[in-house]
């Protein structure tokens, strides 16, 4: 897909198609398109403020309601301390939403997958390939792909402290 307005589009429709917890791996070179995408996702639940790249924080936090999505990078992780500090462990929960790039670095500390998205730079252009790995995972990608989403709806969106 061409440009980031696609990329921006193709993450609301996955946003819209969130409903109960779910965990995505963002695989893929820097520069592929991961946080454009997730930038989308959080469009497509309702949040309209800035959305700033986790890369030196690691991790942002969002609120919807009584949901939250966090959204993580770890390209510049040091080791399974700084794990220990974001509080891995609190993101297996059922009912938050991980998205998480690099998740390879994140020493095995990380909640499964339920959906795996590999990104490829294909200039001008960007390729994405999606693998569910659970059931969950298979819903919310049979979900994304026919747009059968909860929609943005009454979502009430608001930067949590991260
Ligand atoms: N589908 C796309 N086509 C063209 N450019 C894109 C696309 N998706 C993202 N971009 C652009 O690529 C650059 C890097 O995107 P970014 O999302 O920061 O990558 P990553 O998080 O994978 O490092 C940005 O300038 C972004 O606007
Ligand atoms: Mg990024």
């Amino acid at each position: 897909m061409a440009g980031a307005a696609v990329m921006d589009s193709l993450g609301a429709d996955l946003g819209r198609a969130l409903t109960g917890g779910a965990v995505v791996y963002l695989q893929g070179e820097l520069g592929a398109g991961k946080t454009t995408l997730v930038r989308g996702v959080l469009h497509g639940l309702g949040f309209a403020g800035h959305v700033r790249s986790p890369t030196y924080t690691l991790v942002e936090g969002y609120e919807f309601g009584a949901r939250r999505l966090y959204h993580l990078d770890l390209y510049r992780i040091r080791g399974a301390e700084e794990m220990e500090y974001l509080g891995a462990r609190d993101l297996d929960d059922s009912k938050l939403w991980v998205f998480a790039e690099w998740p390879e670095r994140g020493a095995g500390r990380l909640p499964a997958p339920d959906l795996l998205l590999n990104f490829e730079l294909r200039e001008p252009s960007r390729r994405i390939r999606a693998e569910a790995h659970t059931a969950r995972g298979r819903e919310l990608l049979q979900a994304w792909l026919t747009g059968e989403g909860r929609g943005k709806g009454s979502r009430q969106a608001k930067k949590a402290k991260s």
